[in-house]
């Protein structure tokens, strides 16, 4: 059915990635009308180190809602917004609110020393927090500002996350949400709230922390100043958000236990919601609270996932959708190339920030297609990878829904059907996942009735585009490889202190 004439009111979902800003705006029924982006640039001052500006990210906002307002976008017409986002990143505020030192990001591997000083600390900080301390999550991280840049860290007044530092820009209050929240390590996932022994194992205080929130809760408006800035109403209601995972399951419906996805995007991720916290932190299992009250997920993340195919284009100087061509046009021949997808380090299920890409197999008659299948089959074993720490969890997954940039390759969605051995659907929506998720989230918080019917309601999957059934042959060959793929790291591992 076409709708009549422009919607009276729209819902503005804002997704901080990693390489980009996204926006959307929807109509009431969820239905996304505009797009927006504006990109920006990681830094990386030493190895393992990954930086950005905050500044970009609000940069690139106002550059991503004039990009919707030239394609007619009605930006006054904007009734509620929500915000999403990479995790984990530390955004340090002084007094004043001005960002003290770039952000450090997701996938910076500094700080292993950190987490260990984190855990002596408080030994009983993996039954407080549910989950292992990683050098990515946001504690360790400050420890590491204390001891390596101690005039930074004695002017730190807050600490927020990536979306969260926009919302404190839209709005001038300090929110989070409890999804985004739990990959700080200083959340108690189980009750909902701050901790405040494992903010004192950082050095910390509640006073650092902003006030947190379920996803679908109003918790501040537009400011005036942020208003005549961006061209929106002030006044109009800011939900607390979620991280950029909880976001892209409000987006695909996966809101109970029993669906689940897997992301390809800059980093790869295994989500499944849970009905209770359930941590198993030896397995390197993030054990979060999921954006919307009374639930929670089980999540596998590797660090490099359709990062490894921007790598590799990057050094060839070609395009990841051109180096897809090649790869779906190779012919087989048999060459086996093992890729390690390491690039920025390991979480699941390793947990070491040394851990490195290996291309592995090489010969003279080596094709760049042979290398990109590799790089694909890789980054899909780190997801069989992923599959069985959630198994270990006991959250047992049967089919998948597949999203995020890499998703756009047919040829390397089957490949992960044929890796996990799983049915995989591709959804409609799905370069849209974080955005419209936090979209839905500033619906929900706007309808009537109940929460559970309001979730329902605007929580629909989005239509199947197409479902990649596993080869059952292809699954036997690659159980065989992935074999080689784990004992490949074992057996290089030891090389990398030598290099
Ligand atoms: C999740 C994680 C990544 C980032 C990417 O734990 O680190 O998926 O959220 O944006």
């Amino acid at each position: 059915m076409t709708k009549a004439g422009p919607p009276e009111e729209l819902f503005l979902g804002i997704d901080v990635g990693t390489s980009a800003l996204k926006t959307v705006l929807v109509d009431p029924d969820g239905d996304v009308c505009f797009e927006g982006s504006a990109e920006y640039a990681v830094s990386n001052p030493q190895p393992m180190w990954s930086e950005q500006d905050p500044r970009s990210w609000w940069q690139a906002l106002g550059e991503s809602l004039e990009h919707m307002a030239a394609q007619g976008a009605r930006l006054d017409a904007v009734r509620a917004i929500g915000t999403a986002g990479q995790m984990h990143g530390a955004v340090l505020l002084d007094s004043a609110g001005t960002p003290l030192r770039p952000a450090i990001l997701w996938n910076d591997g500094r700080s292993d020393e950190e987490c260990r000083i984190f855990e002596t600390r408080l030994p009983e900080q993996r039954k407080l927090s549910g989950n292992l301390c990683m050098p990515g999550f946001t504690a360790p991280k400050l420890i590491w500002v204390e001891r390596n840049e101690p005039e930074v860290f004695k002017r730190v007044a807050k600490v927020l996350l990536p979306k969260d530092y926009l919302s404190y820009r839209l709005s001038g209050d300090f929110l989070s949400d409890f999804s985004d929240a739990s990959g700080t390590l200083w959340l108690n996932p189980q009750e909902r709230r701050w901790d405040d022994r494992l903010l004192a194992a950082s050095h910390l205080t509640r006073e650092h922390m902003p006030e947190v929130f379920e996803g679908c809760q109003q918790a501040a408006q537009i400011s005036r100043l942020a208003a005549a800035e961006l061209g929106l109403r002030p006044g109009i209601p800011l939900v607390a958000g979620a991280g950029d995972n909880a976001a892209s399951a409000v987006s695909l419906g996966i809101t109970e236990p029993g669906a689940a996805f897997l992301s390809l995007g800059t980093s790869g991720v295994l989500f499944a919601p849970t009905a209770t916290h359930r941590p198993l932190p030896e397995k390197t299992l993030h054990a979060f609270c999921h954006c919307l009250p009374d639930r929670w997920h089980h999540m596998a993340v590797t660090l490099s996932a359709s990062d490894c195919l921007r790598w590799l284009g990057g050094v060839v100087g070609r395009s990841p959708a051109e180096l897809d061509g090649l790869a779906s046009a190779r012919t087989n021949t048999g060459m086996s190339l093992l890729f390690l997808p390491y690039l920025s380090g390991e979480r699941t299920p390793l947990n070491d920030s040394d851990a490195v890409g290996v291309l592995f197999g090489l010969r003279v008659s080596t094709t760049l297609a042979e290398m990109v299948h590799a790089v694909m089959e890789g980054v899909a074993f780190s997801f069989v990878d992923g599959l069985e720490t959630l198994a270990a969890a006991e959250t047992y997954v049967s089919r998948l829904t597949i999203l995020g940039g890499g998703a756009g390759s047919t040829h390397w969605r089957q490949i992960c059907a044929d890796a996990l051995g799983l049915p995989l659907d591709y959804r409609n929506s799905a370069n849209n996942g974080p955005a419209l998720g936090a979209a839905r989230l500033a619906i929900i918080s706007c309808m009537e009735g109940g929460l559970d019917e309001r979730i329902a309601n605007v929580c629909r999957p989005p239509g199947i585009i197409q479902t990649h059934e596993p080869n059952a042959s292809r699954h036997e060959q690659l159980r065989a490889t992935f074999e080689n793929y784990r004992s490949l790291y074992t057996s290089t591992r030891d090389l990398i202190g030598a290099r």
